[in-house]
C-alpha cells in the first residue's frame, strides 16, 4: 500500500541522514543522491548494498507494529462492557460455530463456496474471521480483504455494522467503497465494495496485486456483474496462486458454483431462524373476511398509461407463454376446501395487478390486530412503492405518523435516507418499510416480524430478436419467495402474507434466470474489451451460463454504431473513455460530448433525468392541470429532454430560496425525484473530474454555456441510433424507425399531442414494445445535427460515418437530408483530392 511505502521512505530518509551525520565518510557518497527519490533503487549507484535489506527490515517492523496495534486495540475493545456485549452477540450467530472449520477450509483451498440462510453471519462475520486470523498471525497489516456486494446500500450498511462490531469507526480497519463514495483509511484491511468497484479496479490492476482475499457475496442473485467477475477471477486464480476466493450465497445451489471452479469445496452453515407462518391469499381472505372485488384491482397503475399498456401486453404474453403456468395453476385449482365467499372473492383476483387496496388492507389488519414488530412489504419497483406510499399516507390509520412510520427502501435513494430504515421507531409507532427485492437477502432490517409479499419483482427482460429491452413486473422464483418469507423470522417467530394463492406459488420456477441472459450486453462488452480479455464471444462462452450469441452480436453492433468499437471490435478512444464511466454507454457518450463542447450543465441534467425516472407526476384526477403545467416548460421546443432541463433549472432557482417544495407542488413535479436528479448531477460531476474529462478549475458548473442547438446535438450524439423520421400529415404526425416501421409516442411526451413537429427527426431514449412500439422521451433535431452528431465520426473517418448514415438516409428518403449529405460528401471528396 502506498501509505506504507511512503512511511518507509521517510523512515529510511531519517536513517540515511542519521548515518551521514555520524559517518562522515559516507556523506560524500551521498552527494548527488536526492533523498526525495527512491533510496533503495539508487543504492546500487551509491554502493550501499545494505539499504534494500534495511528497507525490508523497516517495512517488516512497521507491519509488525501495526499488526500489534490492531490486536491490542481489539483486545481493549473486547474487554469493555460494550465490546463484551457485541462479542456475545457475534458468538450467538450460527457462523461462529463453524469459524475454525471455515478458516481451515479457506487456508487449504484457493476457492471455497459458502452457503447459509440469510442472517447466519456470512457477510458480517466471515470477512471478520479472516481479518482476525490474519491479525493473530501478525499479518494484520499486510492482508487485504475485499468483499463485494451487489448493491451500494449493502456495501455501506454492512461496513458500518462490521466497524461497529469492532468498536471502530468506519475507515479504520474496515471501510467501504461504492461509486463516488467511500470511507477507507491507511489501515483499512477489509473493504466492502460493490462488484462494479472491483471490476473497475481490475481495469487498472489486472492481477489485483496486494489483495489477499476476494469474497464475492450474494452470488445466488446471479447479477450480470457477478457472473462477469467470476469469469475474470477464474482466469486470474492460476496467475495468483496465493489469492483466496470465497463465494457466498444464501441458497443451497452451491453445487453450480463449486462445479464452475473445478469442484471447489462447499461449506454450509446450518442456520437458525424462527418459524414463519405463511399465509397465502386464500388463507388471508378466510381469516379476515375481506372481499376482493373488480374494483380492488383496477386503478393501481392508472396513474401511468404506459404501465397500463405494459400490463395489457403482459396479459397477452401470459396467455401465450411465460406466465401460462400461473394461469394453468389457477385453472386447475378449485379451492374446494374454502368457503364459497373466499372462492367468489378469488375469482376477482387479477394476477397482473399488484393490488394496492389489498396491500392496504393487509397492512391495516397487521397494525390493528397483530402484535408488535416492523413490517416489510416487497413491491416491484420505485414507481409502485411511491404510489402505494401516497395512497397509504392518506389512510386514516396507516397515514397517521403517531402510529405508523412509513418508509421506502430502494436502490437509488440517497444514502442518508436509506439509513433511516435500520433505525428503531419510537415506542408505540410501527415501522412499515416498502422495499424492492433488494431487501430479500442483502440488507437486514433487524426488527421485522411481518412480511407482505406481492410475489413480483420488476425484471428487465431482453428480447434479442427485437433488440428491445422491456421492464415488466414478473413473478418471482420459489427461492425468492422463501427468502422474502425468511425475513420475518429473524428476531422471533413471524408471519408472512403472500398476496397470491398457494397454487400460484407452486407454479413458480425454482430459481430466477441470471441477469446475463436477460439484459442488453453493451456495457459488459465494453468492459470485456477494456480489460483486454480477448474475443467477446469466446470470453462470454466461458460464463456460468453463457448468453445467446444473438444478444452478443446486437451489443457489439450497437457499440460499433455509436463509435465505441471500430470495425474489428477494438476499443476506440471514445470506447476507452466510456468504459471508465459507470453509466450506460449512451449516457456516458452524452457526458463526454457535454464536457468536450462545454455545455455540461444542461447535459448532466438530461443524463440524470434519464437515469432516475420521470419527475413529472400525473395524478389521474388532475391530469389536465398536470399536462398544462408540463407544457409550460416546453416553450415549443419539441423536446422532453429540454423540458426536464427547464423544470430542473426552475427548481434549482426556487430551491436556492427554499421554495423547492412549493415549486414542485405548483408544477406537478416530484420533489424527491428533483433531489435525486440534483444529487446524481453532483455525482456525475465528480466522476468526470475523476476521469479527467473536466478539470478542477471548472468549478462553477452552473455558469457553463447553454446553447439550445448544441444541447440538442449532444442529446442526438448520445441517443443515436435511437432516431425516427417525422412526416407531418394534415392532421397528425407519422413517425417511423428503420427497424420497426411505424411507431407511436407515449402520451406523456410533449411531442405526443403536437399536431405538427417542425423537425425532420426525433431522437429518443427508449422504445418499449407493447402492442405497437412506443417511444418514451424524444427531442426534435435537424438534418445537419443528425449528419454531424449521429453515430461517430471517429470510427471510420467522416467518410465511413456518412456511409453509415447513408443507410438511414436511403431508408427514410428525405430529400432535404440527401442534399446536405451529398454536399458534405462532395466537399469531402474535393478535400481528399486536394490532399
Ligand atoms: O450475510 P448473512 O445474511 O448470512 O448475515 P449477516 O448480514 O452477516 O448478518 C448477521 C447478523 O448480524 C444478522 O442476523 C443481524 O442480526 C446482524 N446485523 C445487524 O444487526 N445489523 C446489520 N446492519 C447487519 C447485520
Ligand atoms: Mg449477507
Amino acid at each position: 500500500p502506498l501509505g506504507l511505502e511512503r512511511e518507509v521512505e521517510s523512515m529510511l530518509r531519517l536513517h540515511v541522514s542519521g548515518r551521514s551525520i555520524h559517518g562522515a565518510d559516507l556523506s560524500n557518497k551521498f552527494s548527488g543522491l536526492t533523498l526525495e527519490g527512491n533510496v533503495a533503487s539508487k543504492s546500487s549507484n551509491t554502493k550501499l548494498p545494505e539499504l534494500p535489506t534495511r528497507k525490508s527490515i523497516v517495512l517488516e517492523q512497521i507491519r509488525r507494529r501495526r499488526s500489534l496495534q490492531l490486536r491490542e486495540k481489539q483486545q481493549t475493545w473486547q474487554e469493555s462492557s460494550e465490546g463484551q456485549k457485541m462479542l456475545e452477540f457475534r458468538r450467538s450467530l450460527p457462523a461462529y460455530k463453524e469459524k475454525d472449520a471455515l478458516l481451515k477450509a479457506v487456508a487449504e483451498n484457493q476457492v471455497v463456496v459458502v452457503s447459509g440462510e440469510t442472517g447466519c453471519g456470512k457477510t458480517t462475520q466471515l470477512p471478520q474471521y479472516i481479518l482476525e486470523s490474519e491479525i493473530v498471525a501478525a499479518r494484520g497489516a499486510t492482508c487485504s480483504i475485499i468483499c463485494t456486494q451487489p448493491r451500494r446500500i449493502s456495501a455501506m450498511s454492512v461496513s458500518e455494522r462490521v466497524a461497529a462490531e469492532r468498536g471502530e469507526s468506519l475507515g479504520e480497519s474496515v471501510g467501504y467503497k461504492v461509486r463516488l463514495e467511500g470511507m477507507k483509511g491507511r489501515d483499512t484491511r477489509l473493504l466492502f465494495c460493490t462488484t462494479g468497484i472491483l471490476l473497475r479496479r481490475l481495469l487498472l490492476d489486472r492481477d489485483l496485486n496486494g489483495v489477499t482475499h476476494v469474497i464475492v457475496d450474494e452470488i445466488h442473485e446471479r447479477g450480470m456483474n457477478e457472473d462477469f467477475l467470476l469469469i475474470v477471477l477464474k482466469d486470474l486464480l492460476p496467475r495468483r496462486p496465493d489469492l483466496r476466493l470465497i463465494l457466498m450465497s444464501a441458497t443451497l445451489n452451491a453445487e453450480l458454483f463449486s462445479n464452475y471452479f473445478g469442484r471447489a469445496p462447499t461449506f454450509h452453515i446450518p442456520g437458525f431462524t424462527y418459524p414463519v407462518r405463511a399465509h397465502f391469499l386464500e388463507n388471508f381472505l378466510e381469516m379476515t373476511g375481506y372481499r376482493l372485488t373488480e374494483y380492488n384491482q383496477i386503478d393501481d397503475y392508472g396513474q401511468n398509461k404506459l404501465w397500463k399498456m405494459q400490463k395489457q401486453a403482459a396479459m397477452r404474453k401470459r396467455k401465450s407463454q411465460i406466465a401460462s403456468s400461473v394461469e394453468d395453476a389457477l385453472e386447475k385449482a378449485d379451492f374446494q376446501e374454502y368457503s364459497p365467499r373466499v372462492r367468489e372473492s378469488l375469482s376477482h383476483w387479477n394476477p397482473d395487478s399488484v393490488g394496492f387496496n389489498l396491500i392496504e388492507h393487509v397492512l391495516h389488519h397487521i397494525v390493528m390486530k397483530e402484535r408488535l414488530g416492523a413490517v416489510l412489504v416487497f413491491m416491484t419497483g420505485w414507481d409502485d412503492i411511491n404510489s402505494l406510499k401516497d395512497q397509504l399516507q392518506s389512510h386514516p390509520v396507516l397515514g397517521d405518523p403517531s402510529k405508523v412510520l412509513l418508509l421506502a427502501c430502494h436502490g437509488s435513494m440517497a444514502s442518508s435516507e436509506q439509513r433511516l430504515i435500520f433505525d428503531k421507531p419510537e415506542d408505540g409507532v410501527r415501522k412499515i418499510v416498502l422495499a424492492t427485492n433488494m431487501a430479500e437477502t442483502s440488507i437486514t432490517i433487524n426488527d421485522v416480524v411481518f412480511v407482505v409479499d406481492c410475489g413480483k419483482a420488476k425484471e428487465t427482460s431482453y428480447d434479442a430478436l427485437n433488440n428491445t429491452p422491456c421492464l415488466l413486473p414478473s413473478w418471482i422464483s420459489k427461492a425468492a419467495a422463501r427468502q422474502r418469507r425468511g425475513r420475518a423470522g429473524r428476531v422471533q417467530s413471524g408471519e408472512c402474507y403472500h398476496l397470491y394463492p398457494r397454487c400460484v406459488h407452486d407454479s413458480f420456477s425454482d430459481y430466477q434466470l441470471p441477469e446475463l441472459l436477460r439484459t442488453p450486453l453493451q456495457s459488459l462488452c465494453l468492459q470485456i474489451k477494456s480489460l483486454q480479455l480477448g474475443s467477446i464471444t469466446e470470453f462470454l462462452s466461458r460464463a456460468l451460463q453463457p448468453p445467446e450469441p444473438l444478444s452478443v452480436q446486437n451489443a457489439v453492433e450497437y457499440l460499433k454504431i455509436i463509435g465505441a468499437f471500430d470495425e474489428h471490435e477494438n476499443l476506440t478512444v471514445l470506447g476507452r473513455h466510456l468504459a471508465m464511466l459507470p453509466v450506460e454507454p449512451k449516457l456516458g457518450k452524452m457526458l463526454i460530448y457535454g464536457a468536450i463542447f462545454n455545455c455540461l450543465d444542461p447535459i448532466m441534467t438530461v443524463v440524470a433525468g434519464l437515469s432516475v425516472r420521470d419527475p413529472f407526476v400525473m395524478p389521474l384526477d388532475k391530469k389536465e392541470l398536470a399536462e398544462s403545467a408540463k407544457a409550460e416548460f416546453s416553450g415549443n421546443g419539441y423536446s422532453d429532454h429540454l423540458v426536464l432541463v427547464r423544470a430542473y433549472e426552475g427548481w434549482r432557482e426556487a430551491e436556492s430560496q427554499r421554495g423547492g417544495y412549493e415549486y414542485c407542488w405548483r408544477n406537478y413535479l416530484s420533489a424527491q425525484t428533483m433531489r435525486a436528479i440534483d444529487s446524481l448531477r453532483k455525482q456525475f460531476y465528480s466522476l468526470l473530474k475523476e476521469t479527467g474529462l473536466v478539470s478542477c478549475s471548472d468549478k462553477n458548473v452552473s455558469s457553463w454555456a447553454h446553447d439550445e442547438y448544441l444541447v440538442r446535438s449532444i442529446i442526438c450524439a448520445g441517443l443515436f441510433p435511437g432516431v425516427c423520421s417525422v412526416v407531418n400529415k394534415s392532421r397528425s404526425v407519422s413517425l417511423k424507425t428503420m427497424e420497426d416501421g411505424r411507431v407511436l409516442l407515449y402520451s406523456n411526451s410533449v411531442n405526443g399531442a403536437a399536431p405538427k413537429i417542425p423537425y425532420p427527426w426525433l431522437v429518443f431514449n427508449e422504445k418499449v414494445k407493447v402492442n405497437s412500439v412506443f417511444l418514451r422521451d424524444s427531442t426534435g433535431i435537424s438534418d445537419s445535427t443528425l449528419l454531424l452528431f449521429g453515430g461517430d465520426m471517429a470510427t471510420g473517418g467522416l467518410d465511413g460515418h456518412l456511409k453509415m448514415l447513408g443507410g438511414y438516409l436511403e431508408f427514410f428518403m428525405k430529400p432535404s437530408l440527401a442534399k446536405i449529405y451529398l454536399t458534405i460528401r462532395r466537399e469531402l471528396g474535393d478535400l481528399i483530392q486536394a490532399k
